[in-house]
């Protein structure tokens, strides 16, 4: 296959140089998938004042009418969506049915906030005084910087592109380094539906670039990053020195309580989809379960056949359902982090086994893990689950919030009090009952408590929040008279 090389989306111009940098194939580690223009800080500034260019015309764009360009990108993007998901597996290694779902995803996500565009954007108050009309008015907040992730490489993107874009604001977009090939197919689906020049730029350059050229100087009026906390940290500490509005979504440590009562076959299903579908590259995986109440053995025996049950191989392969991870670094990474938890007691009952690329991890499971030890408390990123045994339902919550982060959750019961109890006291944004950690969407909020994000939530209703900002109007002096008195 030939790799193109992908510009830069700058005003109205795709902008390209050469040498490109390379876009590897996560599986097949010796193959290109694009070229990649690399990018200045001349190409960034460019782009920050196309983005503040085209601000003022696209704010006062009627939003219905930036709605029925979002619905046109949305139907392309379903329109593509079997080629794009090819090409995102090309670059980012999830399996097939994962990518194209996600796109057909993105194209949901569109659609939803072309919707939002007609939606009401203030509401109307009495006002306490005579001749006076006093109402709120949603307003877009500028230019938004849209920093995003390589492992939803369409449906994160669009999640911030789509409702920074349907309430006026105008976009400056760094796609992840290791899947540009899936950003540009969605920039080119919004060009392509007919989005004015400026309003959407894309350049493909690193994050200290981005940060130095369109946070720290203020080009951008706000900050929407989803990716990891490190980073996360330093952008939002960034983005207020500049006096920009920021939202994080970062990292998870999602566990699954499954009770003595739960269905286990289905459980198991969703626990082992939970934790190793996108090989458990995903903020919202499950990471930890929790069981208590003579559950333990038939769980594990349930889901370590699961595990053994899982064909690693060519995501491109509709039989494949483990793919590799994004890159030999982030292999090591985890198999440091399971040789570390096994040399702190934790063992190995089931691992999943073929494909093997450098970049391939099998799915491990990992049983006798203890709340104290680093596989309990950080993230991993990878297709491993760590099973974890508790006294009683109360130790099996102290256990699931125990954790910095507070993401995602559920539990497995089919007693009411038991799933009340639940979601009366976990400490996680997204709250599942019977279901899988991952999963969300678009027309409700998501995010986390505690370090998973900044307490701002995105998609759904939620989206108008951060991505405008509310006049109160007083127009005063008005007629006093009213229908009844004529
Ligand atoms: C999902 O679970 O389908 O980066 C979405 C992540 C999350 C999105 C998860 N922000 O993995």
């Amino acid at each position: 296959m030939t790799a193109s090389l992908l510009a830069h989306r700058i005003g109205d111009e795709w902008v390209a140089q050469l040498p490109g940098r390379e876009d590897r194939d996560p599986y097949r580690t010796h193959e290109v998938v694009a070229y990649v223009s690399p990018a200045t800080s001349d190409h960034l500034r460019a782009a920050a004042a196309a983005a503040r260019a085209a601000l003022p015309a696209w704010a006062a764009t009627p939003a219905p009418a930036r709605g029925e360009i979002l619905f046109r990108a949305a139907a392309l993007l379903a329109e593509r969506a079997e080629a794009i998901g090819r090409d995102l597996v090309r670059e980012e290694g999830k399996t097939i049915a994962e990518a194209v779902g996600e796109t057909r995803r993105a194209a949901a996500i569109v659609r939803y906030f072309a919707g939002q565009a007609s939606e009401p954007i203030g509401a109307l108050y009495a006002s306490g005084n005579r001749g006076t009309r006093l109402y709120t008015e949603r307003m877009p907040l500028g230019v938004v910087a849209v920093i995003t992730p390589w492992n939803f490489p369409i449906a994160i993107p669009a999640w911030k592109i789509a409702p920074a874009l349907a309430f006026g604001n105008s976009v400056l977009f760094k796609p992840a380094g290791p899947a540009p090939l899936t950003g540009n197919h969605l920039v080119s689906a919004l060009v392509d539906a007919g989005l004015p020049a400026g309003v959407l730029n894309m350049v493909f350059a690193d994050g200290a670039a981005v940060e130095r050229e369109w946070i720290a100087t203020g080009a951008s009026d706000a900050v929407t990053f989803t990716g990891s906390e490190a980073v996360g940290r330093r952008i939002q500490a960034t983005a207020i020195g500049a006096h920009a509005k920021v939202q994080l979504e970062m990292g998870g440590k999602n566990a699954v309580i499954v009770a003595p009562d739960a269905d286990l076959p289905r459980a198991a299903d969703l626990i082992v989809r939970g934790a190793m579908a996108s090989a458990g590259q995903k903020c919202t995986a499950t990471s930890r379960v929790i069981t208590y109440g003579g559950v333990t053995a038939p769980l594990r025996e349930a889901i370590g056949e699961r595990v053994r049950a899982l064909r690693a191989g060519d995501p491109l392969d509709p039989a494949t359902t483990l793919g590799p991870l994004i890159d030999v670094a982030a292999r090591d990474r985890v198999a440091g982090m399971v040789a570390e938890a096994e040399a702190s007691g934790a063992r190995a009952i089931a691992r999943s086994d073929g494909a093997a690329p450098p970049t391939f991890h099998p799915a491990v499971v990992l049983d006798g893990v203890t709340p104290g030890m680093r596989i309990a408390r950080e993230e991993v990123f990878g297709p491993v689950l760590g099973l974890m045994e508790a006294a009683d339902l109360d130790e099996a919550l102290r256990i699931h919030n125990g954790v910095a982060h507070g993401l995602s959750g559920s539990i497995f019961t089919r007693d009411l009090a038991t799933a009340e109890a639940f979601v009366a006291t976990a400490r996680v944004g997204m709250v599942h009952v019977n279901g899988e950690t991952a999963g969300a969407e678009p027309h409700v909020p998501f995010g986390g408590m505690g370090d998973s994000s900044s307490w701002s939530r995105e998609q759904g209703k939620s989206a108008a929040e951060f991505f405008t900002q509310t006049r109160t109007v007083s127009v005063e002096g008005l007629p006093t008279l009213g229908p009844f008195d004529r």
